[in-house]
């Protein structure tokens, strides 16, 4: 790059013609603004993508979110309830599309276990396949773990 050099010999806007009275320049854009508005514009555009693709990640990985960020502690079984139960069974585990729940609370952690990841009661019942199986589904997004399901009966329990 040459600093020396003031610009091209012959310029394009070399000003309007002897006896105009305006340049075209004072009533349109100049390239320089079009070009300036179009780069707000894809800049615009390109914030709105982003923006809009990070709030779909966000409310994609809401609750998985809460549970990874559990999981190396002590799941939270509240967490786990109202991202994979609450919308059949009610956000109080009182029933709605599914039953309540209090029954299984008190069944054993194997019981519950069987019924949510292969919908299959204690007492030997095929649940409908309304209610997820949970194995294939996954609470996270990943395998369910023991410590996942124990987490969601005693939160279970917690409820009146
Ligand atoms: C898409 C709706 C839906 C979701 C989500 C759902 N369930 Fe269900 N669940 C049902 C329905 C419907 C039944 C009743 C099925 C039947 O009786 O055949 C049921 C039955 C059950 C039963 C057996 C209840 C009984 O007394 O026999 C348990 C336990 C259960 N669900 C636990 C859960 C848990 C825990 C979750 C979350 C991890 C969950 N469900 C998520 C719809 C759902």
């Amino acid at each position: 790059m040459s600093g020396s050099r003031t610009g091209p010999p012959a310029a394009p806007h070399a000003g309007p013609p002897a006896g105009s009275l305006t340049s075209p320049e004072d009533r349109w854009f100049t390239r320089r603004q079009v070009t300036a508005f179009m780069t707000v514009l894809a800049l615009a555009a390109a914030l709105g993508t982003a923006a809009y693709q990070a709030g779909e990640r966000l409310a994609g990985t809401a609750g998985g979110a809460v549970v990874t960020a559990a999981t190396g502690t002590v799941p939270d079984g509240g967490a786990l309830y109202a991202g994979n139960c609450a919308g059949c069974h009610g956000a109080d585990a009182g029933g709605a599309l599914g039953p309540a729940l209090s029954a299984p609370a008190g069944w054993s952690a194997a019981g519950f276990t069987q019924a949510v990841l292969h919908g299959r009661t204690p007492d030997g019942r095929t649940l409908s396949a309304v209610m997820p199986r949970f194995d294939a589904a996954g609470l996270d997004g990943s395998a369910p773990t023991q410590a996942q399901l124990n987490a969601i009966q005693a939160y279970l329990n917690t409820r009146p």
